[in-house]
């Protein structure tokens, strides 16, 4: 086997991965870059490290660039035929084991786990197989590989069978299910994904809540965790980076444009911002939370012509019908608000659906209250992002059901995030807060949120790993 290693020493997988192809009109391919926790965490162990990154092929773009041969140093995409990885994605990764760990299924009606299901799970055992064999086929002996997420669940023991000598972790950027609820799954199924994922050295989550939940899961399912370690990393923001972007000018031009769509109070006073930034994914909460901004309108009409809702939701996920119609309602609701309390000189939310970072930027410096109230989140990195930005120190509405809560929850006003009455009081008092308060929370809020920036996040795994 010796003559069939590869040469990296760190590898890094994940279904999505550091850059993304377009073919243009004139049919060359642009290249576009993203940025986020792992991508950081590379870039700080050295251009020299033999670092690989191993991703699939998303769109025709990429399949495009695989082609061609196209591709950045570092990266291998894998160009997994568009309909084994749509079944994998789109229907078990994000149809199932998404719902299952943010627990979403309306269950008096689903899942239902039928003869369908099992051909996707076909294609998804398939994705799992093709990322292990590059890994396999890439990895220098004795390599560190690092697998990511519920879509590369498999990957470990999958990995573990055909290079026992590698150092394999995982890390879930997800909640992990209850017991109860992770059940739902087929036995079997449970089982597959339980066994796939011990087949690393080490586990990663992002909370012990987490951790301690996939623990109970194999106590429940396969009888224990047998020797494989579990770790907690709670990925925090990049201050650096956050600090140095929101002052750049593009975001300076963008500050300017939402001054003016916040408009002044009556009384000439700056008016409040209660701003979030999310995807619009389901777990998010967007709708009750501008239900909840509607019952604070509604119940205490001193805030009205005084307070605007910057709500950013940007697209997500659209190839999944229920995103469609949640992206829907969230447009339906902000509407309805808009019409019930608007004048012609205040527009109570202003709502942006299109992806904008520099524009989420200048929101955040704008922010008085910061609204993070999932129904169930891995971490949720604005929670720690805003306080960070905002200019005069901002108020945190955070769920208790956020994994950002066991950091931040003593300096934010938390909320049961299905509870809209109890979130319209936190709004009230978010707003009410006195700025010195206000500004000594966020202080401590921006110091919790950045304990760990996303380089040190991945170096301490990468140690850990190494033993
Ligand atoms: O939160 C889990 C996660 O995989 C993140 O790592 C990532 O931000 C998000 O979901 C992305 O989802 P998608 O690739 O489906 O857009």
């Amino acid at each position: 086997m010796a003559s069939s290693f590869g040469a990296a020493q760190v590898l890094v997988a994940s279904n999505r991965g550091p850059v993304s192809y377009e073919v243009r009109e004139d049919g060359s391919l642009h290249a576009k870059r993203g940025g986020g926790g792992l991508v950081s965490g590379l870039s700080a162990i050295g251009p020299d490290a033999g670092a690989l990154w191993v991703c699939s092929a998303l769109g025709d773009g990429d399949r495009e660039a695989v082609r061609r041969g196209v591709g950045e140093d570092g990266v291998r995409m894998l160009d997994v035929p568009a309909d084994v990885h749509a079944d994998a994605y789109n229907g078990i990764a994000n149809s199932v084991l998404w719902f299952v760990h943010h627990m979403l299924y309306q269950t008096p009606l689903e899942p239902v786990f039928d003869a369908e299901f099992r051909r996707q799970w076909a294609s998804y055992e398939a994705y799992n197989r093709a990322f292990a064999e590059a890994l396999a086929e890439e990895a220098a002996e004795g390599a560190v590989a690092i697998v990511q997420d519920y879509h590369l669940t498999l990957v470990p023991g999958m990995l573990r069978e055909l290079r026992p000598d590698l150092r394999i972790g995982h890390f879930s950027h997800t909640p992990w299910a209850p017991v109860d609820y992770f059940r739902l799954l087929p036995d079997d199924i449970a089982e597959r994904v339980l066994r796939g994922m011990l087949g690393a050295d080490r586990l990663g989550f992002l909370t012990r809540r987490w951790a301690d939940a996939f623990t109970a899961c194999c106590d429940a399912v396969v009888g224990g965790l047998g020797g494989t370690e579990i770790g907690v990393h709670g990925l925090g923001a990049d201050g650096d980076f956050l600090r140095a972007r929101s002052h750049e000018a593009d975001v300076e031009e963008r500050m300017a444009d939402l001054r003016e769509e916040i408009g002044t109070a009556p009384d000439g006073g700056a008016r409040r911002t209660v701003v979030r930034v999310d995807r619009t994914e389901l777990s998010k909460n967007i709708v009750r939370g501008l239900l909840a901004y509607r019952e604070l309108l509604a119940g205490r009409p001193e805030w009205r012509e005084r307070v605007v809702h910057v709500a950013f939701a940007y697209p997500s996920r659209q190839d999944l019908a229920v995103y469609r119609d949640y992206t829907d309602e969230v447009r339906r609701v902000a509407e309805a608000v808009n019409e019930e309390f608007g004048t012609p000189g205040w527009t109570p939310v202003v709502l942006n659906l299109k992806d904008d970072f520099a524009r989420s930027l200048a929101a955040y410096r704008l922010a008085d209250v910061a609204l993070v109230n999932p129904v169930r989140d891995g971490m949720n990195l604005v929670a720690k992002e805003v306080p960070v930005v905002s200019e005069t120190g901002c108020a945190l509405v955070l769920s208790r059901e956020a994994g950002a809560y066991e950091e931040l929850g003593e300096d934010a006003v938390v909320v049961n995030p299905y509870d809209v009455v109890g979130t319209a009081d936190a709004l009230h008092e978010a707003l009410s807060l006195p700025a010195g308060e206000r500004a000594e929370r966020s202080k401590r809020l921006a110091a919790a949120g950045t304990a760990l920036p996303p380089a040190r996040w991945f170096l301490e795994q990468l140690d850990a790993l190494r033993g």
